[in-house]
């Protein structure tokens, strides 16, 4: 059994020496660590410590952890038991060498209750898993047998699509990148009913599940290609929040869309100047096969309006490099044309550390997406304000909603960290979306 002691930062305690805030030390009797936590500490840095201690400490830790915290918040005790549950994670499972942490499966006990925060780590880090996944063992039927082993375990209903259902529901768009590839596509469907959510207020959010972007015959630059494997991270994102909202038992009405498939090169694969049928009706001008995740959102959001009439509905995908090179690795870039619910996910994300920021949805930008040949064309062919356009290209599909919010974390779904050598998942969204969900809205 470890002991893991939590100090204030500003206590007189026989460490106020030795010991600075935001840093913490081995003891070895009893065998276990002193922690100060950081001065003005939030819950968002305290996991962070938390998760820093477990991951570079794990020769040190047991299956077994008990925290005592003395005169600390016990918000901030919980967010730090999150924390060492999170540093359990690593994406080591398929080496040879691979070694389980003793917390990804230990128990951490301590007199509060930390239940809701160990739920989200362990989601969090399931998610991370997912994106982390390498893409031949992830296709779009990996993802569909993960969404429905989650729904069984934690009571929620998953359907899925095959491609022959697809076809028949008219998911063209969906179907049209399907077509390099080996696997056929799924659109997987999942609905939580939670107790005195159901019926008020649908919730409906769409993932993009692009398991490997090769860019299609507008093929990508080999360089960084690899980390196209979490093109996912959309879908990654929606199971976490439907996973999530499932666990801790929230009281909404929470539907999630994955339309899954890769973007692959073959002699069947869609081509430049081809244009596409959709699920809302419109035809489509293909200008960039690259351009493929909004083609696949534009039929999972038109399914969700049409089957679901959500009150309000969102779409989170790893949609343009454009979102990349405007916020960098520090927040997802956010649209909509509907200021309160823009308030809502600002305030949201600063409260959970997933930030979002908003750019411009006006309508100016929706000009350079006109088709002489279809009703719009899937790039302007200009690399100016990327971002806003794929949002402007995708309100097409939303049969006018009043209440629909697009999240692009195509910067922040990846992250270069202290934890791995190469750019790991963050699960970004999962907690972005709880946090919404369990907040006041109207
Ligand atoms: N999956 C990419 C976006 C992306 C880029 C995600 C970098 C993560 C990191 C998307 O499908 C894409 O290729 N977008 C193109 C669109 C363009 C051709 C209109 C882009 O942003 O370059
Ligand atoms: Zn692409
Ligand atoms: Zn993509």
């Amino acid at each position: 059994m470890t002991k893991i002691k939590l100090l204030p930062a500003e206590g007189q305690d026989d460490y106020t020496d030795a010991l600075k805030a935001g840093t913490y030390l081995r003891t070895v009797n009893p065998a276990g660590f002193l922690v100060r936590l950081a001065k003005d500490a939030a819950p968002a840095s305290t996991q962070t410590l938390g998760q820093g201690l477990s991951h570079g400490e794990k020769d040190y830790l047991d299956g077994g952890v008990t925290v005592e915290a003395e005169e600390i918040d016990d918000a901030l005790t919980a967010a730090f038991i999150g924390g060492l549950k999170l540093g359990a994670y690593s994406a080591g499972q398929r080496r040879g060498d691979f070694k389980e942490h003793p917390l990804l499966h230990g128990e951490i006990q301590w007199g509060g209750d930390a239940g809701a925060a160990l739920i989200l780590a362990d989601v969090q880090t399931r998610i991370m898993a997912l994106v982390d996944a390498p893409a031949n063992k992830k296709r779009a039927q990996d993802l569909a047998a993960w969404a429905v082993e989650s729904g069984k375990t934690y009571g929620y209903d998953v359907r899925v699509l095959d491609k022959a259902a697809c076809l028949e529901e008219g998911l063209h768009a969906l179907l049209a990148v399907n077509r390099g590839s080996e696997d056929p596509a799924v659109l997987i469907v999942m609905e939580y009913r939670g107790g005195g959510g159901e019926g008020k207020d649908t919730i409906a959010i769409i993932g993009k599940g692009v398991t490997f972007d090769t860019g299609g015959v507008s093929i990508k630059g080999s360089q960084n290609l690899h980390l196209m494997k979490s093109d996912m991270g959309g879908a990654a994102a929606t199971f976490g929040a439907l996973e999530a909202a499932a666990r801790l038992k929230l009281p909404v009405h929470l539907v999630g869309i994955v339309p899954a498939t890769d973007n692959s090169v073959d002699a069947l694969s869609i081509k430049p100047s081809d244009v596409i049928e959709s699920h809302a009706g419109k035809t489509i001008e293909i200008i960039d096969t690259d351009a493929e995740g909004r083609l696949i959102m534009a039929d999972g959001l038109s399914y969700a309006v049409k089957h679901f009439s959500p009150t309000t509905l969102m779409d989170v995908a790893t949609l343009t490099g454009s979102a990349v090179r405007t916020f960098g690795y520090v927040c997802a870039a956010m649209l909509s044309k509907n200021e309160a619910l823009v308030q809502q996910f600002r305030a949201a994300g600063d409260a959970c550390g997933e930030r979002v920021w908003p750019l411009p949805p006006w309508d100016d930008f929706a000009k350079g997406l006109e088709s002489d040949v279809a009703d719009v064309k899937n790039f302007s062919g200009n690399p100016l304000h990327g971002a806003t356009d794929a949002f402007k290209f995708l309100e097409n599909f939303t049969h006018g909603h009043a209440r629909y919010i697009h999240f692009d974390i195509a910067g922040v779904a990846l992250k270069q960290g202290p934890y791995a050598k190469d750019r790991q998942a963050t699960g970004f969204g999962v907690r972005l979306f709880v946090e919404w969900l369990s907040r006041e809205r109207s």
